[in-house]
């Protein structure tokens, strides 16, 4: 949250495992949100999305913070920040519970939805997010409003996430020594859904795939409501690393070549088309050819692709998202990326950069934004329930400490309002 502009302002902090993103939106009076301040700076902390040092992961969201804070004409005190990494873990639940006046009413639902979640936790894991699925009353299955329906007994279907406790802390850690307070912690790849999935995919059933530099997140949709997550510790770093080894070049220079010249898929480089390669040590720059480079990278985004596709099999959904597969992240950007998915999912593949999104649309529509822009419409869809729970616009209450009693109403009025 930040002050000294007219309306309401959320933050979302992206500590990715490349970048840190603080992005700052203000809340129109129509209730939009326009994005007025953008800061991003290189992430040294992580490795494969968790935090490994404390004090280079401050620096990085503090200099994000400060370009956010200037764009914007305001300080940020608080804001939503991303979480992932292969420590998250997740699971379908469900709870039962009677409904007390023969009406489901909002305690009802608080009730069953703590119960859906009392599952055996390991105790090195906390819960970050009870996701209602669906509910059934008495014998009525696939109810999604269930507020205010008659019956006796209540059923919810919920996904529930958790994520390492040790982590979580790192995170939490890192924000608060900047000077920030932590709004909520959100799975990355939920956020991500949020900016780029429109409700259509949702509904048909779809996969998300957001690959950044240091993970692969998934996130499945089927009926509106997300069934799966998993992630994969495979990402953006291990090409620009192959590149290196094969080349034999600076982790530095193989990152460039990547961004400028790679391609997935070896049969759409032009052989013609060479390129220098700086050497390690004093030997001169060589030539190669962006077809060799191809056929570098295709072998690795090939696997990464199988990876996900048993992934997928894996969850019991593969048959069950028509709507195929959104890749998003960095790594989803390299040319060719999405035309060897369609041949390796035999699926409809698309590239997912954050839709309806006002001001700074030119810089922030590019899928390495796609979470960030998601921490800021999950942060706008959380406050506006608070107000709407509360009568009270100030929704700082809920910090990520005082979890799970308070999100648990939160989840299901956005499952109200159509969002999972
Ligand atoms: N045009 C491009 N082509 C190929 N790869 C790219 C391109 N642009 C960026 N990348 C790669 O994308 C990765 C960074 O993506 P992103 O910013 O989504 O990651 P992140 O959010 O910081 O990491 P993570 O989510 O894994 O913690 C890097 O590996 C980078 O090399
Ligand atoms: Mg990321």
């Amino acid at each position: 949250m930040a002050n000294a502009h007219s309306g309401k302002m959320i933050v979302g902090l992206d500590i990715g495992t490349s970048k840190v993103v603080a992005l700052v939106g203000e809340v129109g009076e129509d209730g939009t949100l326009e994005i007025v301040g953008i800061g991003t700076h290189p992430s040294r902390g992580l490795k494969k999305g968790v935090v490994v040092n404390i004090e280079s992961t401050v620096q990085s969201i503090q200099r994000a913070v400060e370009e956010a804070q200037l764009m914007a004409g305001c300080r940020i005190h608080s804001a939503f920040v991303g979480v992932a990494g292969n420590h998250i873990r997740s699971l379908n639940s469900h709870g039962i519970v009677a409904i007390r006046d023969r009406e489901v009413s909002v305690a009802d639902l608080e009730r069953v939805l703590d119960a859906a979640q009392a599952v055996a936790i390991p105790a090195d894991q906390r819960v970050l997010h009870t996701l209602p699925q669906d509910y059934v009353i008495d014998n009525q299955e696939g109810v999604r409003e269930p507020l205010g329906m008659s019956g006796v007994r209540l059923e919810a279907k919920v996904h529930v996430v958790t994520c390492a406790v040790n982590a979580a802390q790192n995170i939490e850690k890192c924000v608060r020594r900047c000077g920030l307070e932590i709004d909520d912690i959100i799975l990355e790849q939920l956020a991500s859904a949020y900016s780029v999935l429109t409700d259509d995919e949702k509904e048909l059933g779809v996969c998300l795939v957001d690959i950044g530099g240091g993970t692969t997140d998934i996130a499945i949709f089927t009926e509106g409501a997300i069934r799966h997550t998993a992630v994969i510790p495979i990402a953006g770093d291990q090409v620009t690393n192959d590149i290196a080894m094969a080349l034999r070049t600076p982790t530095q220079y193989a990152e460039e070549i990547k961004i400028r010249y790679a391609c997935a898929l070896a049969k759409l480089a032009g052989a013609g088309e060479t390129i220098k390669v700086p050497s390690v040590g004093d030997r001169p720059p060589r030539e190669l050819s962006r077809q060799a480079l191809a056929e570098v990278v295709e072998p690795r985004y090939d696997e990464l692709f199988t990876l996900i596709q048993a992934e997928l099999r894996r969850s019991g959904y593969e048959d069950l998202v028509p709507a195929g597969i959104v890749l998003t992240g960095g790594t989803a950007k390299m040319e060719g990326a999405v035309e060897l998915a369609e041949e390796i999912f035999h699926m409809p593949v698309r590239l997912g950069v954050p839709h309806s999104v006002r001001g700074l649309s030119d810089v922030v529509r590019n899928p390495i934004y796609s979470t960030g822009v998601g921490l800021l419409t999950y942060g706008l869809l959380k406050q506006s329930e608070d107000m709407v729970l509360t009568g009270n616009s100030n929704s700082n209450s809920n910090s990520y400490g005082d979890e799970p009693k308070a999100p648990v109403l939160e989840r299901f009025k956005r499952w109200v309002q159509g969002n999972f």
